[in-house]
């Protein structure tokens, strides 16, 4: 079989520019997730969290979408969106909670709790949305968890660090899937404690998926949107920022005159990197664009199957 080979990229373009331009040819609109890089961040059409992300996705008109994010991200698009094209810049940008949650491993748990309700984070495979009863994300997910009649039985899947932290929140006991996310388990305590030791006035703001020693500490806990707005509208003038690094791009932004100072991983590598959301770049947005490809395309009966568990969580959102 032989590869497609792809037109090299000219040189002297402005991919910035080219980018402007395609998106108005082929009436693509580009929505990106906050932790992508500032330079794509600076071209989106929209950014959100991933809650927001889905929504925007629902309700676009263009005929071509440009997810920059991660893999379930743009099968979500693709879900809520089958007959338009939807496109990505690298499609092996995956998540590491949505590969710590194989969908033979998820049924064969469900099988063992034949009466539960299952609540899954939006992070994961389309195959596990279609075994799930409803998705939730970091934003909405108190909501549907509280939503659920006190006598079922709750099972969470796939983040244990979001799954406690709702537990903790609600009171409600749910049986939880052990896994993680690489970048949000990556944060020292040790070295957080010695920051804020450096900087009495700084607040500690953390994402939900942060392991729980880090969310005791923090003054804020929420999505990447809630964080976001929390710089915007809090008092503080400086922030330890216990998720991905991209968003502090928008957080500068918003609030030019604060300081942001990044939560320091265990080791001195750059950890707080998605190495995934960072595979996608200005070039492959680019021939994305042009080539509109990779192209995301799912099973029809996939993605009917996947919409019932999102749709439940649109309407109770
Ligand atoms: P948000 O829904 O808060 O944007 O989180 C997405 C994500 O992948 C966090 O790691
Ligand atoms: Fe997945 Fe973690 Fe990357 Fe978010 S930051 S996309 S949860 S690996």
């Amino acid at each position: 079989m032989s590869a497609i080979v792809q037109a090299p990229i000219d040189p002297r373009l402005d991919l910035a520019e080219e980018i402007i331009r395609l998106k108005k040819e082929k009436n693509a609109v580009l929505l990106a997730h906050y932790y992508q890089d500032g330079d794509i961040q600076d071209l989106a059409d929209f950014l959100g969290d991933s809650l927001q992300l889905a929504q925007e996705a629902k309700k676009t008109k263009a005929d071509v979408i440009l997810f920059c994010g991660v893999h379930f991200m743009a099968e979500t698009a693709k879900i809520l969106n089958p007959e338009r094209i939807v496109v990505v810049p690298d499609l092996t940008a995956g998540c590491s909670l949505a590969d710590g949650c194989p969908p033979e491993r998820f049924a064969a748990w469900r099988a063992r709790h034949p009466d539960a309700v299952s609540i899954t984070y939006i992070n994961c495979s389309a195959d596990v949305k279609a075994l799930s009863d409803y998705i939730c994300t970091s934003s909405n997910a108190e909501k549907i968890v509280r939503a659920i009649p006190e006598d079922k039985e709750i099972l969470f899947a796939p983040d244990k660090n979001l799954g406690r932290w709702l537990m903790q929140k609600t009171g409600r006991t749910m049986h939880l899937w052990q896994g993680s996310c690489i970048v949000h388990e990556t944060f020292s305590h040790r070295r957080i404690i010695a920051l804020k030791e450096r900087h009495p006035d700084a607040k500690l703001i953390a994402h939900p998926e942060c392991e729980e020693p880090i969310l005791k500490m923090a003054d804020y806990i929420g999505s990447t949107t809630a964080l976001l707005k929390y710089t915007i509208s809090d008092a503080s003038k400086k922030y330890i920022v216990a998720t991905e690094t991209g968003i502090i791009h928008q957080m500068k932004k918003a609030s030019p005159d604060k300081e942001f100072i990044d939560g320091p991983p265990v080791g001195s590598c750059s950890c707080n990197e998605c190495p995934h959301m960072k595979l996608n770049t200005l070039e492959k947005v680019y021939l994305a664009l042009r080539d509109l490809s990779p192209r995301l395309e799912m099973p029809i009966e996939l993605r009917e199957k996947a919409k019932v568990a999102i749709d439940r969580m649109f309407a109770l959102s």
